[in-house]
């Protein structure tokens, strides 16, 4: 038994969150766990309403759950930074969930708009660091709104979290695949202190797992060879911004948002799971939405408490879909409903 706290949050995160739930029911009726789910009303509508966004004995009670089930957070009429910075990284930072795990995966019978590549070029994971960098909110304003105004917003990167992130990236490598290539995304040539720093701690640390190749890449590389050669790649640890963007990336290649999922990961203590893309305003509540990314999730998820064969089985149903069933993993382009799309999986488990 699994206890399971589940946020909705904005715009399509409720659609996705049900289809993502509904799987998760088959899976546990035959891979004999149980979730015991709690729903909570954070986000944009919430905010509005109250002027809550996270409440402390919300976020208390947070830290007593196995997992969280996420949805998506960002309302349009929320000034963008609010619901971001107040619930979404205030659970990755509170609950100190310090890797960012992004798998980018293509899976047969989906479209890459990579010229040439299939699903044996296109399989490595992002592990991002999601506590630190540009993140931290660290910096301020001098003289704002004169014509003498100075923005800094600093990029904080501490040994103790870049080790951990690293260490964490090194384990996760090890134990993926036959292939062990961990390759570093920086900026050595210029930001030639955060980098120098999580450079130093890579290869220091790196003889630790002798198993595992070490690689660098600045990131303006990585974002060129992760389209002309994506099959360079295994696992790739980088901080939080570039994290950020380079998963984007990442998720367009092997399909787009409606697939790509990530884990905000603690390993051990209580870990947060969702669709990368956002709450997709425009599609909310037509049902068109693509919810393999919030199922894929799920999957994630089971992986992270234990239940290997479960997840496995739900990767294995999200992979039949897409190449048996999908006309495209588009909104609105599937030839099916959000509904629809989450009933297929639920059907082959
Ligand atoms: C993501 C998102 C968030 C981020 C936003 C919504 C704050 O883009 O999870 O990648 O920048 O981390
Ligand atoms: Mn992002």
């Amino acid at each position: 038994m699994y206890k399971i706290a589940v946020i909705p949050g904005d715009g399509t995160g409720l659609e996705m969150v049900t289809e993502g739930l509904k799987v998760l029911e088959a899976a546990q009726a035959k891979f004999n766990f149980k979730l015991d789910k709690t729903d909570y009303d954070l986000g944009g509508e919430r905010y509005m309403r109250t002027g809550e966004i996270l409440p402390e004995s919300v976020l208390n009670e947070l830290k007593r759950y196995d997992a969280i089930f996420l949805g998506a957070i960002g309302h349009p009429d929320v000034k963008p930074g609010i619901l971001e910075k107040g619930l979404l990284l205030k659970m990755r930072f509170e609950l100190d969930l310090y890797i960012n795990l992004r798998p980018v995966k293509l899976y047969p019978g989906v479209d890459t708009p990579i010229k040439g590549k299939g699903p044996e070029d296109i399989d490595f994971v992002v592990v991002r660091e999601n506590t630190e960098g540009l993140y931290a909110g660290a910096g301020g304003f001098l003289r704002k709104g004169t014509p003498q105004e100075v923005a800094v917003q600093e990029s904080l990167n501490t040994r103790f979290g870049v080790e951990r992130c690293l260490r964490y990236a090194f384990e996760y490598c090890r134990d993926r695949r036959e292939r062990k290539k961990l390759t570093l995304c920086g900026k050595t040539n210029v930001l030639t202190y955060a980098f120098d720093l999580w450079e130093r701690a890579f290869h220091e640390i790196g003889p630790e797992y002798p198993d595992v190749e070490r690689d660098y890449a600045h990131v303006d590389a990585i974002s060129m060879w992760m389209v002309k050669n994506p099959e360079w790649f295994d696992v790739i640890v980088t901080d939080n911004l570039f994290g950020d963007i380079i998963t984007d990336l990442g998720a367009m290649i092997q399909g787009g948002m409606g697939i790509a999922a990530g884990g905000n990961i603690h390993p051990g203590r209580v870990s947060m799971f969702e669709p990368i893309g956002g709450s997709a305003p425009k599609y909310t509540g037509k049902g068109v939405i693509n919810p393999l990314a919030s199922i894929s999730a799920g999957a994630m998820m089971l992986e992270h408490l234990g239940e290997k064969e479960a997840a496995a089985a739900i990767e294995k149903a999200v992979v039949e879909v897409c190449s048996k069933k999908l006309k495209s993993l588009g909104a609105g382009q599937m030839g099916y409903s959000t509904a629809e799309v989450g009933d297929l999986v639920a059907d082959i488990l």
